[in-house]
Formats: structure tokens, sequence, C-alpha cells
């Protein structure tokens, strides 16, 4: 199995040395309970979200406890004002590329909007899509002690779910917007509250997002369950960034209003991309590229020899045909024009 698993990467990341360097044990699918073991020993987890096969790629690579397919991807992939309208055949399509892009991380999906709230029936069976069509490792659903039946009952029939507080943004139309929450004292106490009603229910995990520090702390404590932050602070048992935010990818202004001001950037990718786009167009205009240099596929001297002998004897046959298309071209080409104006 390991010699699978390492020939699998080995030859997935060719020319990458940092896959042969990392220890085999590293190499090995977390599970829900061993998330727990590392916050049991104080250990931070880090986590990630891709969505497609080159970023789980990346999140491969670099080693992540734990990769999420967020419906994020609504946002910074699909191109949506929120992540309302993602469904849950777009999450299934983006799981299973993450799948065979990431092979050794433990998967969370996130359930779409409306793909869990009617009922904790209709919950399990989207649940179970994840699972089977997607190979995802666990589901993670947005909502606190109201989702506690619907989470008891995706846990019992044999589904790890992991539960996001605080800020849940597929309810921003109750919320009023992508907000902080937890901001007054009774409200942090609520979020402690759903925490509890989840860890209660079996969710193995939960991401909190955008709250005080002092509530992802005193939540984190209150739980035994490990709590992954986003923009909640540094006192959770990990943290949880999309891929976009973090290397700067985009930067066209409707992308800007949504990059979360608690949001580290560590690379500005879309600018590389947009200075190598450019510099990529203005040489195939100038016919700066390609040179030569960029053909490598060459032909013997004799069989070039034979080539041009071979292509001499129809020359003039050619010549003429070509005449004849161009001057069809022409006139189409003008008619066309007739045509418009
Ligand atoms: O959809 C997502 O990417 C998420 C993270 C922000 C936690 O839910």
């Amino acid at each position: 199995m390991w010699r699978f698993l390492e020939n699998t990467i080995t030859k997935r990341f060719s020319g990458c040395r940092l896959m042969s360097d990392v220890p085999k044990s590293q190499l090995r699918k977390m599970t829900a309970l061993e998330l727990q073991h590392l916050k049991r020993k104080g250990k931070r987890i880090s986590m990630l979200t891709a969505y497609d096969y080159p970023s789980a790629m990346h999140a491969e690579r670099a080693l992540f406890d734990v990769v999420l397919v967020g419906d994020s991807l609504g946002m910074v992939v699909l191109g949506y004002e929120t992540t309302q309208a993602v469904t849950m055949d777009e999450m299934l399509h983006h799981c299973k590329a993450v799948r065979r892009g990431a092979p050794t991380r433990f998967i969370v999906g996130d359930m779409p909007f409306g793909s869990y709230e009617t009922s904790p029936e209709e919950a399990l069976k989207n649940a179970y899509r994840f699972i089977k069509e997607s190979g995802v490792d666990a589901v993670k659903l947005e909502g606190g002690k109201i989702r506690a039946d619907t989470v008891r009952k995706i846990v019992n029939s044999g589904i790890a779910v992991m539960g996001h507080i605080g800020l849940t943004p597929q309810g921003i139309s109750v919320l009023g917007g992508f907000r902080a929450q937890g901001r007054t004292a009774i409200k942090a106490r609520s979020i402690i509250d759903d925490a509890l009603a989840l860890q209660d229910a079996g969710a193995f995990a939960l991401v909190i997002e955008c709250v005080p520090s002092i509530v992802a702390k005193a939540v984190t404590e209150a739980v035994k369950i490990p709590v992954i932050g986003i923009g909640a602070g540094p006192y959770t048992s990990g943290q949880v960034l999309v891929y976009h935010d973090l290397l700067g990818i985009m930067h066209h202004p409707h992308f800007m209003k949504h990059v979360p001001a608690f949001c580290k950037r560590y690379a500005k990718l879309g600018d590389d991309i947009n200075n190598a786009l450019v510099q990529y167009r203005d040489e195939v205009v100038a016919g700066t590229f390609p040179t030569e240099d960029f053909n490598p596929y060459k032909m013997s001297d004799e069989e070039k020899n034979k080539f041009k002998e071979l292509i001499a004897v129809d020359e003039l046959e050619r010549k003429k045909n070509a005449e004849i298309l161009d001057t069809k071209l022409r006139q189409q080409d003008e008619y066309e024009v007739v045509k418009l104006y």
C-alpha cells in the first residue's frame, strides 16, 4: 500500500523533491479521531480549501491535515455573488476533482445551501451522495443548536460531520450580510451553546468563523473536539483559509470586495498571472514567441531533403489551388461586409 501511494505521488509530483523527502507517516490520511487526538496533544491543525485538481495537488504537496472543498467555490471559482446559489451537483463535481488531486488528505465536503435544512433525512441522503459519489471523508454543514438533530442523524448513519458556527455565510439573508458574530455577551454565550450542542450530536470538529478572539477561545476551551478558526483569532485548535484569498489570486474589483479583512495574503499570484499573460499575449502578437528554441521536434537532414522533394512535385498545383481559395475567401468576406452595412 505504501509503495503504491509513494509511486502515485512521486509520479504525480515528478520533478518535486519534496514528496519523496516526506516521511511515510505524513503521507497517510488523517482520521477524524486523529484530528481530535491532535487537539488533546495541544498540536495545531492546518486546513486549507481546495476546489479542483491543481489546488488539491498543492494542498497535498504542502501536507495540510484537512482539505475543505468549501462552498466558497461559488464565489471564488464560479463567480456567484454569494454561496447560496451553489448546488449539490456543483459541489460533487469539485469534490471529485479534489479527491483525485489529494489522495492522502482528509477531505471535507461542504454541504450546500438547501441540501440539509429541510429534514435530517434529506440531509442524510445528500451526505451519502458526498461520500459515495465524490469519495470525501466527511461533510460540513452550517448552523448551531438548530442543526443538532441533523448532525446526529448523519453521524449515527456513519458519516463524520464537521460543524460550522459563528458567521454562517449561507445564512446571510437572515444575518444581514457577511458580518462578525458573537459581539455581545449574550450572543457569544449562545455560540458556546451551539458548539456544545454540535459536540453532543457527534460532530468530530467545528469551524468557527468571524467572531472575536475571546469568543473563539471560550468555545475552544468549552468543547473537547477541535475548533478550527477563520477570522477567529489565535486561540483555536487550528486555522482554515480560502485558497484564493491567501494566495492573492484574483485582483479585479468585484473580488477585492470579498477578500476578508482577517485574511493574511501570503502571495500575490493574481499580479503574477496577469503579468505573465500580458507578456505572453504581447510576444505572440509581436512574433517573438515562439522562437525555434521552443520547437524541439526535429527531422533528420535526410528526411528534410525527401520532404522538400515531395512538396516540390505538386507545388505549382497547390499554389494555383491556394490562389483560387484566397479569391473565394476574399469575395465571401466582402459579401459579409456588404450584408452587415
Ligand atoms: O466555504 C468555505 O470555504 C468555508 C470556510 C470559510 C470555512 O466554509
